[in-house]
């Protein structure tokens, strides 16, 4: 009986680790990627180095290198709409929250043709 107990014990010790572990691997935040494939950025882009495939048709643009010509603070106000590039606003003003769109922007500056 006792043994039984002692083995009790420590899977319920084994389970409260997992938990602990697993609620602080979560607590990284939003996860860029998983954002670019959520708010369906995927309609009008692709990214050819990260494996993400795109469901237009045709006129699609890649952003494998998106990371090489842009800073963070542009991106942002470009994604919101309130910068241009070409005199061009973006086609959507991304819905989300503000961190939603720091993860996006940071994981989008991840994306360089050379590792650095
Ligand atoms: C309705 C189509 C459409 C959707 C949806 C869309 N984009 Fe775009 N995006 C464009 C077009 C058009 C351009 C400008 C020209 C180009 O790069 O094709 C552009 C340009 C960009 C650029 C600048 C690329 C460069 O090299 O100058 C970034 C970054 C970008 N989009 C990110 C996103 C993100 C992130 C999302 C999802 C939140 C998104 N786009 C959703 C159409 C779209």
């Amino acid at each position: 009986m006792k043994n039984i107990l002692i083995y009790l014990g420590l899977v319920v010790v084994i389970v409260a680790l997992y938990g602990f572990a697993f609620a602080f691997a979560a607590d990284k935040g939003p996860d860029g990627k998983q954002i670019f494939l959520d708010k369906k950025c995927t309609t009008c882009h692709y990214v050819e180095s990260a494996g993400i495939e795109t469901t237009k048709k045709s006129g699609a643009s890649d952003l494998s290198t998106v990371g090489d010509v842009m800073e963070a603070d542009f991106m942002t106000k470009y994604l919101l709409k309130e910068e241009k590039i070409d005199d061009k606003a973006h086609k959507t003003k991304f819905n989300g929250t503000d961190e939603e769109l720091k993860a996006l922007v940071d994981w989008l500056l991840t994306l360089k043709a050379k590792e650095e």
